[in-house]
């Protein structure tokens, strides 16, 4: 497995990976790596490319007071991890590379952001979006691969690729769960035992509004949340920041399930902000 860290480096082996008929299928990821990056790894490698992985924590889609500086980072087991995954290039750009000094660009989708995650964290798809764009020009991929945990990045990242232009191909994966049904993710480190232990209601959530949906036959969305809403209040260590349930498309909210729904939830166990999602 090959590191590179600079932009241009990078630029030249995509543009001789292109020239020599090579696919390029490629993974973003800000590193700290768990079940669900691998899976993304893994389905790049099982579907024939040259596999690129990004690694970097990018600053911009950080809000004031949110985790940036304490994100978990551990370049050398994820190195380990990528290369045992089969990735081919681990490409880990500079901060100062990527936002010099009279950097002043950014992508911005409208709409999709302004609801569920978007409402809470003003200025952050934009920062995904601009990063994104970026690194698909760096990298030049024929396929991304994205995880379905963060639904709304995936719908706005296929919407900014469609509108675009972008000739690149957007794949979302199935959210990896422990086997207590916590969906994987890089904060879950910074979970106490108990607030592990609390977490789990976010699972318990998917499953009752699964259960009322396909079992119930209950359609109408105050009733689901408001079963959910028990389950959370049950839960001292958890505050609930929004649940919602959607069209998966337009990621407007429901009042009444007619055929595809996404139930979207964002909740704080202790200091950590947590997402899950289902389709319903
Ligand atoms: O999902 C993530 O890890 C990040 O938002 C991404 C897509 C790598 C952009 O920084």
């Amino acid at each position: 497995m090959k590191i590179i860290t600079s932009i241009s480096q990078m630029q030249s082996t995509a543009n001789a990976l292109r020239a020599a008929g090579k696919s390029i299928g490629f993974v973003p990821t800000m590193g700290f790596f768990h079940a669900g990056h691998l899976s993304l790894m893994e389905a790049a490698r099982q579907d024939g490319h040259t596999v690129v992985v990004s690694i970097f924590v990018n600053p911009i889609q950080f809000g004031p007071g949110e985790d940036f500086a304490t994100y978990p980072r551990d370049l050398d087991n994820d190195s380990r991890l990528a290369k045992e995954a089969g990735v081919d290039i681990l490409f880990v750009p500079q901060t100062s590379e990527m936002y010099p000094k009279q950097y002043q660009t950014s992508v911005v989708v409208k709409g999709l952001t302004e609801t569920l995650c978007g409402r809470f964290r003003p200025g952050h798809f934009e920062g995904v979006t601009t990063v994104v764009a970026k690194l698909f020009s760096i990298v030049k991929p024929h396929v991304a691969y994205f995880g379905q945990k963060d639904f709304q990045q995936l719908v706005v990242i296929r919407r900014m690729v469609q509108d675009l232009n972008l000739d690149i191909q957007i794949k979302g994966l199935p959210t990896v769960r422990e086997k207590d049904g916590l969906a994987m993710s890089s904060r879950n480190v910074y979970l106490s035992p108990e607030e592990r232990q609390a977490a789990l209601c976010l699972y318990r959530s998917i499953c009752r509004a699964r259960q009322m949906r396909e079992e119930e036959g209950i359609r109408e969305v105050r009733k689901i949340i408001a079963d959910i809403q028990k389950i959370m209040s049950l839960e001292p260590l958890v505050k609930p920041q929004y649940i919602e349930i959607c069209h998966p498309e337009t990621l407007q909210a429901l009042e009444y399930i007619e055929e595809a729904a996404l139930l979207a939830m964002a909740v704080y166990v202790g200091k950590t902000r947590l997402i899950d999602n289902c389709f319903l």
